[in-house]
């Protein structure tokens, strides 16, 4: 393999979190250990989900930048680490789990205040499901949080993965000194705004060292003893390979603000993540170090300039050496596309690039050719498994205000859903149009951006749904039947598939014991 040290030093992930846990500090200490900012501050002045929901010059301002912050690139220790940025908001929750399936691992900030959060849950039911491997990082240990024990157990059950203590933090709050690095028996004190957490790293001959009292004060170094007992006796060493299996989830405890126990988290990353993984394809498993490219698209943004409706899509590569101005096959179009300015990431700005190798993410500019989901190849058919589209949770109908304008209308509504901003269905029988969001801010968005980009003005006229189920049957006759007889809640994804819309669980439920011969899909892969 022509490139295999290229793969063997990359590392996709993302951090994700629910909001403010912790990410946007996090990330930004990641950078400024990678060289990639020099000021703290710079990621942070950038963040996207603190906008209010009327201000949508800020969400203009920001799309731009966001798109820069898409994709952080930076090298450390060697390697090359791509952090994938995740929208905070729960509001785009969909956009996060799409770009979840472009990373190799992922960094779990979990609030010790907090505990598990709603998006905390939700975020790891998708890793679950996609076998992600994930480190869990518990940060404010600066202020009183949960007990630790309790934490773990708390983590344990909601998300459902077993975990392992990396490292163990002696109290927390104003009492907070420290954590002690179970594997490498050291023991790393506490003061805010550390610089360099090197200093503060104190090498123990055991956990019987006197330094240890000396440091903590005897009751402290006491509980931390029993602590470390009982720890040892319930978890033992970590088995690097259960946590790329995704069975056991590595734990470390800190403070992103104060920069404190961030150090630990990335050696420790930079050592056991994943590099760039295999991937399912349609007929095939694709592997990293086959000689030819490929690559699948997970997220598409629109570009600043609202005059121009070009668009960013970014390319994940699976495989191959990615080549400028190199002819590409797009599967799903059945036709060979050429990149002249492709772009890399790194954090802030746009440099466009010649190469790029797989778990590498690509900027590609597109004038509409692109839907989430598309694959490139070097001629091969086959398309990418698994990016999948979960059911919205508010429904509206798409209401034009402009007869004039509905061409314009049609087509924005189309783009906009191509970038997966929210889910475009159809109802049977009627030419109603039903848009699909997570959150209500979405459907201001696509006001506002229809009006903005396209001149078609619109309003949205609420529908009594809940959730959307995609269908299948072994039986053509009896899904046909249902669908038309259920035509007031039938409708058809963007890819003509069959949905049934649902006004409520008792309904979903009862229509699912009524009709044992249909199947309902909670999620639908874009691309089956
Ligand atoms: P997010 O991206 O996950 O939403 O979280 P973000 O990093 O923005 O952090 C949310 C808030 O938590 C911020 O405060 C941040 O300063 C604070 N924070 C992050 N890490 C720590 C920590 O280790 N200890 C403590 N005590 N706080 C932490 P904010 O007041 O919302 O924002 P700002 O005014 O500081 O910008």
């Amino acid at each position: 393999m022509k490139f295999e040290k290229e793969i063997n030093r990359r590392k996709t992930f993302a951090i994700i979190s629910h909001p403010d846990a912790g990410k946007t500090t996090l990330t930004e200490k990641f950078l400024l250990f990678g060289g990639a900012i020099q000021t703290a501050g710079a990621v942070k002045s950038n963040k996207i989900k603190k906008f209010a929901t009327s201000d949508f010059m800020d969400i203009e301002r920001q799309r731009g930048i966001s798109v820069a912050t898409s994709v952080m690139t930076f090298e450390y220790k060697n390697f090359l680490v791509n952090l994938l940025d995740t929208p905070g908001h729960k509001d785009f929750a969909e956009d996060t789990f799409r770009t979840l399936t472009a990373v190799d691992s992922v960094v779990l900030v979990v609030d010790s205040v907090n505990g598990v959060e709603e998006q905390t849950r939700r975020l790891m039911e998708v890793c679950r499901m996609r076998n992600t491997p994930v480190i869990v990082f518990i940060n404010k240990m600066d202020r009183d949080g949960k007990n630790r024990f309790d934490l773990l157990e708390e983590i344990e059950m909601e998300l459902k993965i077993e975990l392992h203590p990396m490292t163990w933090p002696i109290n927390s709050g104003k009492d907070f000194k420290g954590v002690y690095n179970l594997h490498e028996k050291s023991l790393l004190l506490f003061s805010p705004n550390t610089k360099a957490s090197d200093e503060n790293s104190i090498e123990l001959k055991d956990l019987q060292d006197d330094l240890l009292d000396e440091k903590l004060g005897s009751h402290d170094a006491a509980q931390l003893r029993e602590d470390v007992e009982l720890i040892d006796g319930v978890y033992g060493q970590l088995k690097v390979e259960d946590y790329l299996q995704a069975k056991v989830a590595p734990v470390f405890f800190g403070s992103a603000i104060n920069n404190f126990g961030v150090k630990e988290l990335l050696d420790s990353f930079i050592s056991i993540a994943p590099i760039p993984q295999e991937r399912e394809a349609s007929t095939r498993m694709v592997m990293p170090g086959e000689e030819k490219f490929s690559g699948f698209i997970f997220k598409i943004h629109a570009n600043l300039d609202p005059r121009h409706r070009d668009r960013i899509a970014f390319v994940r590569i699976c495989s191959g050496k990615f080549l400028r101005s190199k002819y590409y096959h797009h599967v799903r179009l059945q036709k060979d596309i050429r990149f002249n300015n492709p772009y890399s990431f790194l954090a802030r700005s746009k440099d466009i690039i010649d190469d790029a190798y797989p778990g590498d993410v690509v900027g590609l500019f597109d004038t509409g050719n692109f839907k989430i989901g598309d694959t490139l190849t070097e001629g091969e058919d086959y398309y990418f498994l698994g990016i999948p589209s979960f059911s919205p949770e508010i429904f509206k109908e798409l209401v034009n205000k402009d007869p004039l304008k509905t061409k314009q209308l049609e087509k924005g509504i189309n783009q906009l859903t191509d970038e997966g901003v929210a889910q475009l269905f159809t109802q049977f029988g009627g030419n109603k149009k039903i848009i699909g969001c997570v959150g209500e801010l979405q459907f201001e968005v696509i006001q506002y951006r229809l009006l903005e980009e396209y001149g078609a003005a619109c309003e949205f006229r609420t529908l009594p749904f809940y959730k959307a189920c995609w269908l299948t049957s072994n039986d053509p006759k009896k899904l046909e039947d249902f669908l038309r007889y259920k035509q007031q809640n039938s409708a058809e994804d963007k890819d003509g598939h069959p949905v049934y819309l649902a006004q409520s669980e008792w309904f979903l439920k009862t229509e699912m014991d009524n009709n044992p011969d249909i199947v309902f899909h909670f999620t639908s892969e874009i691309n089956k």
